[in-house]
């Protein structure tokens, strides 16, 4: 096992006694981008929020390089490399985007002059209100605010989620720098495949929270029109 590899062996999780995810195993090698595909509600934020500490685990083992995840709280586990961009964004509407920021006042990890010069838009925003703020800047503020705690695995749930073309180039742009210049580890929830797959390396398939599919980015692009399919049915 290679340092600050993440290994979720046969993991289960859901809510009170309701299994969602259903024995997942998955190895993301340190620096390498996981695209985490799957319809409405086949257990793609349960799985990433399971990672995080947020969904409690019922079996199976999560691992981060030498750490044993399962056990420890979700502050543990950020403290121990893992970043969770929430689907919900929850940024803190009332303070500034600096604010945003410093809040958790970790003194360590990245400073706000590394977010605002991986997010220009950002800087010229620092005093701004959370609540005023575009969507596209909420999310990077939310990207910025995980940064903060300098992961080494970064879950990102929907990034891309109803923001425009534009945006979403410049979210993409961002999450590739801290790919190449941070060797920062990557899981990214999509529903749209390609957006995802632009981003990793390798992709996983979950259906009724079983991974039914998965494969490196060659071998998902040789599996198109399949994971289309399994993909097309949303509500
Ligand atoms: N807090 C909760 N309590 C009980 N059940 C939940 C809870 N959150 C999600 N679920 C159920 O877990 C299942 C998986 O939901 P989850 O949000 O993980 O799916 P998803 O793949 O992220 O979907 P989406 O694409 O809509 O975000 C769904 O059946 C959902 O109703
Ligand atoms: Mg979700």
């Amino acid at each position: 096992m290679t340092k600050d590899e993440l290994r979720l062996s046969g993991v289960t999780s859901g809510y009170g006694p309701t299994v969602i995810v259903d024995g997942v195993d998955l190895i993301l090698p340190a620096g390498e981008g996981l695209a985490l595909l799957g319809r409405n509600g086949a257990g793609k934020t349960t799985l990433i929020e399971t990672v995080a500490g947020r969904v409690r685990l019922q079996g199976g083992a999560i691992r981060l390089g030498d750490a044993d995840l399962g056990r420890m709280s979700p502050s543990a586990r950020c403290r121990a490399g893992i970043g969770l961009v929430p689907q919900s964004r929850q940024i803190f509407g009332t303070l500034s985007v600096e604010e945003n920021l410093t809040v958790a006042d970790l003194k360590r990890g990245w400073t706000v002059e590394a977010v605002y010069d991986l997010f220009p838009r950002l800087a010229a925003r620092r005093a701004n209100g959370g609540r005023q703020l575009s969507g596209g800047e909420q999310q990077m503020l939310a990207i910025g605010r995980a940064l903060m705690s300098a992961p080494r695995c970064l879950l990102l749930d929907e990034p891309f989620e109803g923001l425009a073309p534009v945006v979403v180039d410049n979210l993409l742009e961002a999450l590739h720098r801290l790919r190449s210049e941070h060797r920062m580890s990557m899981v990214v929830v999509e529903q749209h495949a390609r957006l995802a797959v632009d981003l990793a390396e390798r992709g996983i398939v979950l259906e009724r929270g079983r991974v039914r599919l998965a494969g490196d980015r060659a071998e998902l692009l040789a599996r198109w029109d399949e994971i289309e399919d399994m993909l097309a049915l949303s509500d």
